[in-house]
């Protein structure tokens, strides 16, 4: 067998790993064990790519793999949960630079060659568009990202950002874009092929793109960020499958349309979560940061007023329950009050109280945000149910616990069609016996926008930091 098959089958096996692994990240049960196995299947895939061009000596490969891994464990430890979508975004950008730097180097390996050879055509059109794409995609995504990244981190305002004349000036960035790329083809079409129209082309897509990354993000407020980041994956997965091609490998080509395909994926499951389409997103101008005006006392809103408990009140409330369901939310992250959500959980469940949690799909800022949280809290994952499974049983429920959630339990959601967020599927958190909210002020949350269930009759809010109020209800609820 020779060296070619054995690289063969370690991309087969690579890219075995890597759906499977996708295929476990379906469930929080099984998502670590996912994790693990593509991070085995990456490791061969690097591993065999680097035995397929002999392209460096084993002490360097090692060095890299130290090295490499070392950054990646100091990251994933120090990172905190709420700091994952710009963790992310970050990582896209990198992503999107290599496709860019890997196609530019192909450019600069063929012209070499070419120096070097007579009378042969120096690109094929196939390579040139390959190429090309590579470059557009490669570059804004890595442009995209660290403006998203920029945003989510605090570091550029998280307010939509325009100019006048800004839908024009990227459309004629985009052309430019075309017109380079098309110039590249028409280069390499060339018999013997010029090489200078691909060179000034690729130059002209470089520069194009790292404007267009930065005009398609800077519109879109802050908080949309992690749809925009999912959809910058999703793009970084093709530049990584444009790579692919150019390199002619199959491992990248495999995983970059892995990556590309699930990107889109949850772009897709974040828009209908949210009730809003992806042109809604991109075009910009929802959310953003919110200023001192919208943190004003708002104590009453269409003639009610808001009524505010404490924790010891919470506390008996809670024991003389017979079923609670805790709704987590951003809040709970921000406060990191996850394990004692917990402790209070295993509390009520020892005094025969039924607890269940009810997760919203875009509770939180990414993707699975809640699930993450509590199951690195050690909360079981039979405790934990989605949306549609619990949204019938509030009605039967004593409390419902509301912990740092605000617009996935807001009612306005179903019937106010005026409401940045009508439509929105919500948690029937109102029609509880009793809710209880907990959150530090009357801020709204990510849409801006103020909470009726707030001001309802049945509500009490528990003013506070989550993981202070949950502490102290804990230790209330123990003395009792
Ligand atoms: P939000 O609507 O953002 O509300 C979070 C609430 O937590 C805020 O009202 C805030 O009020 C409170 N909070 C913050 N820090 C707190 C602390 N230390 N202690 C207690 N409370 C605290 O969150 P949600 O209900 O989870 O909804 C998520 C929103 O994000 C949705 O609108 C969704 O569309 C959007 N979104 C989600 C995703 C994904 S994939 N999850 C992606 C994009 C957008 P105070 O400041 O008054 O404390």
């Amino acid at each position: 067998m020779s060296l070619t098959d054995l690289i063969d089958i370690a991309y087969l096996i690579a890219a075995i790993l890597f759906i499977t692994g996708l295929k476990k990240l379906q469930s929080p049960g099984t998502a670590r064990d996912g994790n693990r196995l593509a991070a085995v299947g990456m490791f061969v895939a690097v591993a065999a790519t680097l035995f397929q061009g002999e392209l460096l000596t084993p002490a360097e490969m090692i060095a890299g793999i130290v090295i490499g891994s070392g950054i990646g464990a100091i990251l994933a430890k120090r990172v905190q949960m709420t700091g994952m979508p710009e963790l992310v975004a970050a990582f896209n950008g990198f992503g999107g630079i290599a496709s860019f730097g890997v196609a530019g180097a192909e450019i600069a390996k063929i012209m070499t060659l070419a120096g070097a050879a007579t009378g042969e055509p120096a690109f094929d059109v196939t390579s040139a568009v390959t190429i090309a794409v590579s470059l557009l995609i490669g570059m804004i995504t890595f442009t995209g990202s660290f403006v998203a990244f920029g945003k989510l981190s605090g570091k550029i305002s998280g307010n939509p950002i325009s100019f006048p004349g800004m839908r024009l000036f990227t459309v004629l960035m985009f052309s430019g874009a075309i017109f380079g790329a098309g110039y590249m083809v028409w280069g390499a079409g060339g018999f013997p092929a010029a090489a200078d129209p691909v060179v000034q082309g690729a130059i002209l897509v470089g520069i194009t793109a790292f404007i267009l990354g930065i005009l398609l993000v800077i519109p879109i407020g802050g908080a949309d960020m992690p749809v925009v980041v999912a959809l910058l994956n999703s793009y970084s997965g093709l530049a990584a499958a444009a790579t692919g091609f150019v390199l002619n490998n199959t491992a990248l080509i495999v995983s970059g349309a892995l990556v590309g395909a699930s990107g889109l994926i949850l772009t897709n499951i974040m828009c209908v979560a949210m009730n809003r389409s992806l042109l809604n997103v991109l075009l910009g101008g929802f959310g953003g940061d919110s200023d001192d005006s919208e943190a004003g006392p708002v104590q009453s809103f269409e003639g009610k007023s808001v009524q505010s408990t404490s924790p010891d009140d919470t506390a008996i409330l809670l024991s003389y329950a017979q079923k609670v369901i805790i709704v987590p939310g951003y809040g709970m992250a921000v406060a990191q009050a996850q394990h004692a959500v917990r402790e209070l959980a295993d509390e009520l469940d020892k005094r025969g109280i039924e607890v269940k949690f009810a997760v919203h799909p875009v509770a939180g800022r990414m993707p699975g945000h809640m699930n993450v949280l509590l199951a690195e809290a050690n909360v079981s994952y039979d405790k934990l149910f989605e949306m549609d499974e619990i949204n019938g049983e509030f009605e039967s429920c004593d409390v419902a616990l509301v912990i740092g959630a605000n617009d996935v339990v807001n009612p306005a959601a179903r019937h106010d069609k005026t409401s940045p967020i009508y439509g929105m599927p919500i948690l029937n958190v109102d029609q509880a016996a009793t809710s209880i909210v907990l959150k530090r002020s009357m801020r709204p949350g990510y849409a801006g926008i103020q909470n009726e269930l707030f001001f309802n009759g049945n509500n009490r809010m528990l003013f506070g930091d989550a993981k202070e109020s949950i502490t102290a209800i804990v230790a209330e609820i123990k003395l009792l």
